[in-house]
């Protein structure tokens, strides 16, 4: 019990504070990055036809915003995330764009939802954090109405996403202390293992479980390359800690890992990626 509140705090003060803060920053970039994923949810959401959608660790709020764009909808749109600043974000940009988005600032795998408020909930990339993830999606299923579904996507493993990996392989010898990736714990890799996510859903309750490799073509601008290596991930969150001349070294060094993936002035990677449905 100690230890799942020792990841859970872990998570809730990374994503308050410099993940949290590294999001923002680059809000628009991640969203161009991540853009074929909002694709493929509001695809699901659009074949469902769902009224009230729960988007789970909805960042700044794009694919939540998407969804309440959808022509013709009718749907409520409702977006929850542990990070405050994200949620600030998230209802600064759905307030400009005049979408009537809406956003809940909490943990998702422990907040009182109402019983059976959504007929579908989604997520890109946002449930691979719950410091005790049963409980997490026991406690979403019960926010789910009796036909509702469940789509997300999450990372398959680190090997399979090379990319994503670059900086922090680039940048080892700079950054001896960057800490390793953790297989089947909380984190961007937290849900690589099929298996675990399928046991995950089944002992919390959800049914018609279908789980699918998707790869998905993802580009930059070569331009944000560097700010890109530089900010996210956990280079991005070293690389606040280290004095001037590292820094512009780790820059240096990550980008030139980065070069395999530069085609001119894009850079182009494929995302290995799960792609989760399950029903109530
Ligand atoms: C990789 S980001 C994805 C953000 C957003 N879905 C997107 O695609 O832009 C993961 C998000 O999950 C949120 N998160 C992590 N743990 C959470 C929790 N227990 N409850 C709600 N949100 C959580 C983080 O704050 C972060 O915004």
């Amino acid at each position: 019990m100690e230890a799942i509140q020792r990841l859970g705090d872990e998570q809730a003060k990374l994503w308050n504070g410099t993940a949290g803060c590294a999001w923002v920053e680059a809000q628009a970039l991640l969203d161009r990055i991540l853009q074929p994923f909002e694709d493929v949810l509001i695809e699901a959401v659009s074949a469902s036809g769902a009224r009230r959608v729960l988007d789970v660790g909805c960042g700044t709020g794009s694919t939540t915003r998407a969804v309440a764009r959808l022509p013709g909808a009718k749907s409520d749109s409702v977006g929850v995330d542990i990070s405050e600043q994200m949620i600030a974000t998230a209802r600064m940009l759905a307030e400009q764009e005049r979408v009537p988005a809406k956003f809940i600032p909490a943990d998702a795998g422990t907040h009182a939802f109402a019983a059976a408020s959504f007929d579908m909930i989604m997520s890109r990339f946002g449930v691979m954090f719950f410091a005790d993830p049963v409980r997490a999606f026991a406690n979403l299923r019960n926010a789910a109405s009796k036909e509702a579904t469940l789509c997300f996507v999450a990372w398959r493993s680190p090997a399979e996403n090379r990319f994503m990996t670059t900086a922090e392989r680039a940048a080892a010898s700079l950054l001896p202390n960057l800490p390793a990736r953790r297989a089947n714990a909380p984190g961007q890799f937290g849900f690589a293992d099929a298996r675990r996510v399928e046991s995950i859903l089944v002992a919390s309750g959800w049914t018609d479980i279908d789980i699918q490799p998707i790869d998905v073509a993802c580009t930059l601008p070569e331009n944000e390359l560097s700010r890109y290596g530089a900010r996210l991930g956990p280079v991005g969150v070293a690389l606040r800690e280290v004095d001037p001349r590292t820094r512009d070294q780790v820059v240096a060094v990550v980008r030139k890992g980065f070069e395999p993936y530069v085609h001119g002035d894009e850079v182009r990677f494929t995302a290995s990626c799960w792609r989760v449905d399950a029903r109530r």
